[in-house]
């Protein structure tokens, strides 16, 4: 499977971007993460694009959390998209890239008052409530700053997505959300209303992630155009923004088959016109905020593989091969958090035949495999081993464990690749910590 710009080169190792991935590991070092800059800027395209023929009004907002840099801000003003931002470090980081705070929506379950008070200050362009104590807050902070705050309300449609269980959140019992059916909804939006400092604007919402199947999509789009019609019956308030949320799932293995983009944009702006009209309100501005399915094709991690080890296994008798590679659960936590599959090339001989199963582990004091079981030519110790569809998810949820420097990310692009995050250091890893006098020696 090769995604993007990857190609096998006359070499016969994996390039992508016009970069050779054996080049690429031995001038940055390994574990590294790749992100194939023409492959995000296209899938940007084909959002902004599709979402303009299919549907008319529109916009779409990058949800950061899947990969967020500086770099990646200034990638995503570029291609004219919003930034969809859940904490204040990823509004500082926005920010820090000069992106413009008008087209940041700021979403979250909890904002404490400094980050209401930083989105207000900043002049972030729309706020997404999500609980009656927010909206005060958020109403009480704009007041104060003497503006009046544009809002959209996150509400939960009672869809049941069908994905993992800790990526759902538009069922009943989602923490996410104002309910639509026990009326929480309804009392959110008089809220909002009746507050001098916000000015309600539309609503949201978001079924799940990773969905290879557009049919929540269709339940969801059906539920919140009933709403809307109920708000404007009840209210007279016409809703001019409906945002649907992220949620379009990748290509992790060969055998996944999600939609593409354009096909993806033509169901949603079909269900919702149809839900618009079946329930005869006036057509809102469309909103969709994808996150993994900008950037999670468009990367790759380099591994050097290290010992690799046969064990005898009883049940059925056999052998097991264990690659070990030289990074894992803190570069990626997704496959022991989500059972999450992933396939590789071993990318200093990607144009070999896959004749041996290996599973992949990495170097953690913890059994974290990245693949239980992935075809490979005969592998050894030394090889470079890439694991692809990495993009979303894995630099922004990598961690420090067992003090682990995180990697850097390499953006590569018509044979060129720039550094757009170093390596951390071991320095970094006791820089914040402190000793107390007594303990000193
Ligand atoms: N909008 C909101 C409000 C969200 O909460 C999310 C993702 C998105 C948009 C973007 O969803 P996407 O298009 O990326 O599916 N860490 C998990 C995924 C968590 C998703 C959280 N919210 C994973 O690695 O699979």
């Amino acid at each position: 499977m090769l995604l993007g710009t990857q190609k096998i080169s006359t070499r016969d190792h994996l390039e992508v971007g016009g970069c050779d991935t054996v080049d690429l590991a031995a001038q940055f070092g390994t574990p590294l993460y790749v992100m194939d800059e023409a492959l995000i800027r296209h899938n940007c395209k084909q959002y902004v694009d599709s979402f303009a023929d299919c549907y008319g009004e529109s916009a779409v907002a990058f949800a950061s959390k899947a990969f967020m840099t500086t770099a990646m801000c200034r990638i995503i003003d570029q291609e004219g998209l919003w930034l969809d931002v859940a904490s204040a470090g990823e509004l500082y980081t926005a920010k820090c890239a000069g992106f413009p705070t008008q087209r940041i929506i700021f979403h979250g379950n909890y904002k404490s008052i400094e980050e209401l008070e930083l989105a207000v200050q900043s002049g972030v362009g729309l706020v997404a409530p999500d609980s009656l104590a927010e909206i005060e807050q958020l109403g009480a902070v704009a007041e104060d700053a003497g503006v009046r705050q544009c809002v959209i309300l996150r509400c939960n449609p009672g869809v049941d997505p069908h994905t993992h269980r800790l990526i759902s959140t538009g069922q009943e019992d989602s923490k996410f959300g104002f309910n639509i059916r026990s009326g929480d909804a309804m009392k959110a939006v008089r809220k909002a209303l009746s507050l001098s400092g916000l000015k309600l604007v539309g609503l949201h919402c978001h079924v799940g992630s990773q969905l290879l199947d557009a049919m929540p999509y269709v339940e969801a789009a059906k539920v919140m155009a009933g709403f809307m019609k109920r708000i404007s019956d009840e209210t007279g308030f016409e809703i001019g923004i409906l945002n649907m949320g992220g949620g379009i799932g990748v290509r992790y293995i060969e055998e996944h088959n999600p939609p593409t983009i354009a096909q993806w944009a033509e169901l949603i702006s079909k269900s919702v016109t149809d839900a618009e009209n079946e329930a005869g309100v006036c057509k809102p501005k469309l909103m969709v905020e994808p996150g993994r399915s900008i950037v999670g094709e468009a990367g790759i991690t380099l591994y050097s593989v290290g010992p690799i080890k046969e064990c005898g296994i009883p049940e059925p008798p056999g052998t097991r091969t264990y690659l070990a590679v030289d990074g894992g659960l803190s570069d990626n936590p997704r496959p022991t958090m989500y059972d999450a599959v992933y396939s590789a090339i071993i990318a200093n001989k990607a144009a070999a035949e896959p004749v041996k199963e290996y599973r992949v582990s990495g170097k953690h004091c913890e059994t974290d495999m990245l693949i239980s079981s992935v075809l490979l030519p005969e592998a050894e110790a030394g090889d470079l081993l890439a694991v692809q569809t990495t993009g979303a998810y894995n630099y922004s949820m990598a961690s420090n464990y067992n003090r682990f420097t995180r990697p850097a990310v390499v953006l590569v692009k018509e044979g060129t690749a720039d550094l757009i995050v170093r390596r951390e250091t071991l320095y970094e890893l006791v820089k914040c910590d402190l000793m107390p006098d007594r303990l000193k020696v």
